[in-house]
């Protein structure tokens, strides 16, 4: 069977911005997994404010989603929402999305992990036919999470991410084949 490809989105532009460092660290984690193909989708890329040409712009974004079978969102919580570039990003497709698992991983300097922006993005997922799977990530006081060279100072996430990426592939191999039927 074709292996399956779920990418893997940095949802925010922000200068300085520490999601950057848990968007690496979870790509490194899951390609070690190696259950899926993935790729990092950074919304830098797809800053359509800048454009006219909207839809033009969103065109490799419509290609790895047309493609994908199922998302991973790493995205830092914004006055208790979303990043507007994520959401940008997000709005820019329609059908591509549907009947997709998608894993929703919070980053945050305080304490709650961006578990605010992992329910307010909920209502935008559900309506474009994506299915959140359960657990979502919290990565509070991620400013201390890393050293200089990157590496993750506390081993659980390994663990977090182990069982994201295992409920991830089964709901992804699942939707795929009834997506095929
Ligand atoms: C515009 C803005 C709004 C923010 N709002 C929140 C918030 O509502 N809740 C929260 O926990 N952190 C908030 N933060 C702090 C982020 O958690 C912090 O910047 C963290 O490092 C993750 O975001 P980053 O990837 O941009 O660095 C906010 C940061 C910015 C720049």
């Amino acid at each position: 069977m074709k292996k399956l490809f779920i990418p893997i989105v940095l949802g925010t532009a922000r200068e300085g911005r520490v999601s950057e460092k848990v968007a690496h660290y979870v790509l490194k984690e899951v390609r070690e997994l190696d259950q899926f193909e993935t790729q990092l989708v950074d919304v830098r890329d797809f800053l359509f404010g800048k454009t006219e040409e909207y839809s033009e712009a969103s065109k490799p974004w419509q290609e790895i989603m047309a493609r994908a079978d199922g998302l991973i969102i790493v995205s830092p919580e914004y006055n208790r929402g979303i990043p507007g570039e994520l959401k940008i990003l997000i709005d820019s497709l329609d059908t591509e999305y549907a009947k997709k698992p998608v894993a929703i991983l919070g980053v945050s300097s305080g304490k709650w992990g961006g578990s605010r922006m992992a329910e307010a993005i909920l209502p935008t997922l559900i309506t474009l036919g994506m299915v959140p799977i359960s657990p979502s990530i919290p990565f509070p006081v991620a400013q201390n999470l890393f050293d200089e060279n990157g590496k993750i100072l506390d081993d659980s996430y390994k663990g977090k991410l182990a069982s994201m990426v295992k409920e991830l592939t089964w709901y992804a191999e699942v939707l795929k084949e009834a997506r095929n039927k």
